[in-house]
């Protein structure tokens, strides 16, 4: 059995859970489990958190249906709505709640005469210029899902931001301010926060917060560590030494020659590689884990296998464990190496290392 595996820790995703309600425990928790839980895994993850959070955040009714097939009846909010106007019926059917966030989810929705009351949520674009009314449709949109018979009483007012992560962003000040202004006459419940807001934006809180990475353990703050903000890595990729090469000064690891040996150097060659999900952007020096030492990547990451440069680390033998990521190497140290964030290494963790 090839031992390239990621395992999810649980315990980690319920700390980080709390550690989001310790920072909002006024708010209700929507969970973002969009794109399989962020990559780690939607029936897992909706399991851990089942009856510990308010809502689930998914993109879409496919991943809606995926958690019911979960046994899960927890109420699921589908961020981006429905694409399709057929997709209302199995959203009656199964309780789930929708955003509208465009004319034509506005229009299909007062349009289809459904018999039970759907709980919406209304999206308010005031600056990601992605989804959304523009401030100026709110409250006459408000006011016609208000008087729409299907659509249940309370409504949710959100938006998103564009630049949450940025902790003096002005950016985000503006947007809360619109958001404010737009919401201040309407007894709706809002929701503002993202895993960035969550931390440093004490202020947009409100009714509803909406973690994602926060919950998985990665930082959702540039330049502070999610050990910092008292996160613990919910995923944890590993795999084993198969080989052990002895270079002499000069001689070359991997496709290309891409690393040259400076000095006698003991290579070990890894189980791991971009076929997994382990990027292929990585070069030398992103580290790895292995017998209590960090070592680092030497040459090309290919296909199935990675060499690591293991000259200081003592007693590196075939089979010995080694972190790709996880408590001891932060995802975000490697997403960083590979110039992208931690959701997408996550989200890129192929079904051979699941
Ligand atoms: C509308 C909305 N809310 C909340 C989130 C969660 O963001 P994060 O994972 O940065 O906490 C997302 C993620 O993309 C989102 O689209």
């Amino acid at each position: 059995v090839r031992p390239s595996k990621i395992s999810i820790d649980t315990n980690a995703l319920l700390h980080n859970l709390n550690r989001a309600k310790d920072l909002a425990p006024s708010s209700k928790v929507v969970a973002m489990v969009k794109a399989n839980a962020y990559g780690n895994g939607l029936e897992l993850c909706v399991k851990t958190l089942s009856g510990k959070v308010h809502l689930f955040g998914v993109a879409c009714i496919e991943e809606a249906l995926a958690i019911r097939a979960c046994g899960c009846d927890d109420e699921v909010l589908l961020l981006e709505g429905f694409f399709y106007s057929d997709e209302l019926a199995l959203i009656q059917q199964h309780n789930f709640t929708i955003t509208v966030n465009n004319q034509q989810q506005l229009r299909a929705l007062l349009a289809s005469k459904l018999t039970k009351k759907l709980k919406v949520w209304l999206k308010i674009d005031t600056g990601m210029h992605r989804l959304g009314f523009e401030p100026s449709q709110v409250q006459a949109i408000y006011e016609q899902l208000k008087n729409c018979p299907w659509v249940d009483d309370e409504i949710v007012m959100m938006t998103h931001f564009s630049s949450a992560d940025e902790m003096e962003s002005s950016k985000t000040l503006g947007q809360i301010s619109s958001f404010e202004q737009i919401t201040v006459g309407l007894k709706a419940p809002l929701s503002l926060a993202n895993s960035a807001a969550v931390i440093a934006w004490p202020n947009t809180h409100r009714d509803y917060i909406r973690p994602g990475i926060m919950l998985y353990g990665a930082s959702p703050i540039a330049n502070q560590s999610a050990e910092s903000l008292g996160l613990y890595a919910v995923m944890h990729f590993h795999s084993e030494v198969i080989a052990l090469c002895h270079l002499k000064p000069g001689e070359a690891v991997g496709y290309g020659e891409l690393w040259r040996a400076k000095r006698p150097s003991k290579i070990a060659t890894i189980a791991v590689g971009y076929g997994d999900g382990y990027p292929r952007v990585l070069k030398e020096n992103t580290p790895v884990y292995i017998n209590g030492c960090y070592a680092p990547v030497v040459g090309m990451v290919s296909m199935d296998m990675l060499s690591i440069d293991v000259t200081e680390v003592p007693d590196v033998d075939i089979g010995s464990k080694v972190e790709l990521w996880g408590s001891n190497v932060s995802i975000d140290v490697i997403a960083k190496h590979a110039n992208t964030i931690a959701y997408e290494l996550m989200c890129k963790v192929t079904s051979r290392a699941r």
